[in-house]
């Protein structure tokens, strides 16, 4: 939780949300300097609101300390997501984020990752609709 306020400030989970979640750190030179957060076999309504999706991984969190964004590291961490639903067997990864995050949603695209629509209002402080995405992987 607290790397997460570093990397998330507002946008950090409560301990709740947390504790449905696996953590995953990114460690370099010891470092804790990534952390990705999964939901395993969940998607989610149109509302944003979590379903039971059997095959779906939905990756929550995927962050990079500030201080050492902008060396590659976060496409390293999505190239380890990605690797990691494939290597269990998981048929897509779904994911949101803030309209806004220009960088993530490139980064996903690279990835090959597709936008499927909008939540509106899904942030708050400040308020912002999602992008939701979506990965479809071939086993
Ligand atoms: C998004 C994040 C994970 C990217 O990690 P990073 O280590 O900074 O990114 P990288 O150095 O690996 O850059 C990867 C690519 O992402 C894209 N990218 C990264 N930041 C970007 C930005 N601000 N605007 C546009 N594209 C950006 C670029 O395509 C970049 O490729 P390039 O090197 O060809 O320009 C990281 O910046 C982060 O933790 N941000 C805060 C938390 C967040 O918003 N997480 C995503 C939502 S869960």
């Amino acid at each position: 939780m607290i790397f997460d306020r570093k990397v998330f400030g507002a946008d950090a989970f409560s301990r709740e949300m947390w504790s449905e979640m696996d953590a995953w750190w990114m460690l370099v030179d010891a470092v804790k300097t990534g952390c990705s957060a999964f939901e395993p076999h969940v998607g989610f309504d149109r509302y944003g609101e979590p379903t039971r999706e059997p095959g779906t991984l939905y990756i929550a969190t995927t962050g990079i300390l500030p201080r050492r964004q902008g060396r590659g590291l976060g496409l390293l961490m999505k190239a380890w997501q990605v690797a990691w639903a494939r290597s269990h067997s998981y048929r897509r990864i779904v994911t949101n984020h803030r309209a806004g995050n220009r960088g993530i949603i490139a980064m996903n695209k690279a990835f090959g990752f597709r936008r499927t629509g909008r939540i509106k209002g899904y942030y708050s402080c400040p308020d912002e609709d999602a992008i939701s995405m979506i990965l479809e992987l071939k086993q």
